[in-house]
């Protein structure tokens, strides 16, 4: 098992949903906390509920679709010499709209907020992570596992996610990765998830209404980190897609063509 008392985590996206869910969890074993987002308000408000757990707790603004924000966030990091030794890569947005009815810069601002700016910034902090190793969870999907309607672009960038996370802990030792792969968490998720013009939908799908407990989420994925995992599907019923995809890929092809997207 691993220790988590005293060390740190850095979160991206740690002011709402799972990353919020994720930083009580990280508190709750005594792990100091540093919450990015691009909105203060929630980051602050989290940040408090942090320390009132009696951990130390900072949060910074980030946007992940710009490096220098990243590059002031590094900067950050080593001027007042924190130490990270957990990384939950957790930033992301969604995507409800049809492949070809997706504009292109769409597909590229996904790309960029869910992977380009997560490899960013481990490759930012490379040395630190060489030298002293480094737990690596991050956040992708079971629309990274296979594709699912209305979400190309949400699919492209999490299945990315996989490729880069597996193959960096196979080359280097010190560096471990656990790949959370949640099915439908009750989350604001859907709301944020882009149109094919690039706009917020607004709307609390009725399938992420229903969704599983993030709190629970929260709960299942740090024992997956805890227990050095690989991977960890979490959710509901939702995530049988998981094996239906992988043993039973008709059936799986049936359920994603008629099961609703939203
Ligand atoms: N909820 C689900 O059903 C579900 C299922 C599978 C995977 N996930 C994944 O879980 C992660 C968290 O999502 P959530 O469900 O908790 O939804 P959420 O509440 O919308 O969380 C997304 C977080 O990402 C941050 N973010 C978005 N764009 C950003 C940017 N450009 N730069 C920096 N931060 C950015 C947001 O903060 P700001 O807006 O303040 O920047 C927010 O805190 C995402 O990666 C999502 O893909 C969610």
């Amino acid at each position: 098992m691993l220790e988590f008392k005293n060390k740190v985590v850095l979160i991206t996206g740690g002011g709402t949903g799972i990353g919020e869910a994720m930083a009580y969890q990280y508190a709750m074993k005594g792990t100091n906390v540093i919450l990015t987002g691009r909105r203060l308000e929630p980051l602050q408000k989290v940040m408090q509920k942090c320390i009132s757990l009696g951990v130390k707790a900072w949060c910074k603004t980030v946007d992940m679709e710009k490096t220098e924000t990243i590059d002031q966030l590094v900067e950050w990091i080593h001027s007042e010499g924190h130490q990270i030794d957990f990384l939950l890569l957790n930033a992301g947005i969604s995507q409800r709209a049809l492949t070809l009815d997706t504009d292109i810069s769409v597909d590229r601002r996904l790309m960029e907020v869910n992977y380009f700016g997560g490899i960013y910034l481990v490759k930012s902090l490379k040395d630190m992570f060489l030298n002293n190793g480094v737990h690596i969870a991050v956040v992708s999907s079971v629309s990274g596992v296979f594709g699912f309607p209305v979400r190309s672009a949400y699919c492209a960038s999490k299945h990315a996610i996989h490729g880069f996370y597996e193959t960096i802990a196979l080359e280097y030792p010190q560096i471990k990765t656990t790949i959370i792969i949640p099915g439908r968490i009750h989350t604001e998720v859907s709301k944020n998830a882009l149109d094919g013009n690039g706009k917020a939908t607004g709307v609390m799908d009725p399938g992420q209404a229903n969704g599983y407990d993030v709190n629970k989420c929260a709960r299942v994925a740090i024992k997956a980190i805890a227990r050095g995992r690989h991977q960890k599907v979490i959710g509901g019923f939702d995530t049988i897609m998981v094996p239906f995809y992988k043993y039973i890929p008709c059936l799986f092809r049936f359920l994603a063509r008629h099961v609703s997207a939203r």
